[in-house]
């Protein structure tokens, strides 16, 4: 397995762990096991800095996902080209629940107002953030062809979507440069979407690898069990996990270089 990896047929080239910051702006109306606080702002750049010289290049964050894209906005000045940098449209969170808005008009308007949060002139990476009826949002069709006509502006450099059934992953995998799914030791149902992918050579971005905190009993070293489930599928070009520990940031990191030096993938 490699630790650098090519995301589908984009010519972006990601480390096999990605940096998640949906901890980083929300600290409820998420399902973990421990309740938490986000991290202040020199907690929150340790993790950045630390993602960073271990060899992290993708940071992963959404207008859903609170103040997130804001406070890397801040972190990240004068450090733009050190990262690849996903957000998303389609889901906002106003402090107490999810609203949904697939429109043509409001993916530009939030693809705009992220640009203006993360003070850059260009995302590398934009997905539609389904709200689980992924066919309906592509039946509908207006938020991709808002995401096609950013990607020939140059405003975003590869588009997809973040689904959540195979139905859609499939689909939308024939339509998109990137699919965001879920896989882990627990939750196998998108595999066919993994693999639609593989054969079409499109990047896959994994989300919930540690299946949110709730990680598999029977196993004598879960963590390293899910992350080889997950980095070891042909298709995974990155392993988004979300941490606010740095402890737990280099042991993941360590962990993964490790897998991705002994293993071959696909094996
Ligand atoms: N598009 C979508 O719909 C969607 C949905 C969910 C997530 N995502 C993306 O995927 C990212 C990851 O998803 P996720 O945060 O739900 O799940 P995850 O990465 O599977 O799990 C994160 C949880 O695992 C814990 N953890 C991480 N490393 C650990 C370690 N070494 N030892 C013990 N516990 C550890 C974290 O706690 P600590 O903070 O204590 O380490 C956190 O509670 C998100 O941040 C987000 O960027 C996208």
């Amino acid at each position: 397995m490699e630790w650098r990896r090519q995301l589908g047929q984009t010519g972006m080239e990601i480390s096999a762990i990605g940096f998640g910051s949906v901890k980083l702006g929300r600290d409820h109306g998420v399902k973990y096991p421990e309740p938490f606080t986000v991290p202040n702002t020199a907690e929150a750049r340790t993790l950045l800095t630390k993602a960073h010289d271990l060899g992290v290049n993708l940071i992963d964050t959404a207008p859903a996902y609170g103040g997130s894209e804001e406070r890397l906005g801040n972190l990240l000045q004068g450090q733009r080209q050190n990262w690849i940098l996903c957000s998303k449209v389609g889901e906002e969170f106003d402090g107490r629940e999810s609203h949904f808005d697939f429109s043509g008009k409001h993916t530009r308007a939030s693809l705009e107002r992220s640009l203006r949060r993360l003070r850059t002139d260009y995302l590398d990476v934009v997905l539609i953030h389904s709200d689980g009826n992924d066919d309906g949002i592509l039946d509908d069709g207006e938020a991709l062809q808002e995401l096609q006509r950013a990607r020939d502006e140059g405003l975003v450099r590869a588009i997809g979507m973040s689904t959540k059934t195979v139905s859609g992953g499939t689909r939308a995998a024939e339509l998109c440069d990137v699919i965001m799914a879920t896989y882990n030791p627990a939750y196998t149902d998108e595999l066919p979407v993994l693999d639609c992918c593989s054969n079409l050579g499109v990047g896959v971005m994994l989300k919930k690898v540690f299946a949110s905190g709730h990680l598999p009993a029977g196993h004598a070293d879960p963590l390293a069990y899910s992350l080889n489930f997950a980095l070891s599928h042909p298709a995974t070009s990155t392993a988004i996990i979300g941490t606010i520990n740095p402890d737990h940031l280099s042991a993941n990191i360590q962990l993964a270089k490790t897998l991705c030096a002994e293993e071959p993938r696909g094996s």
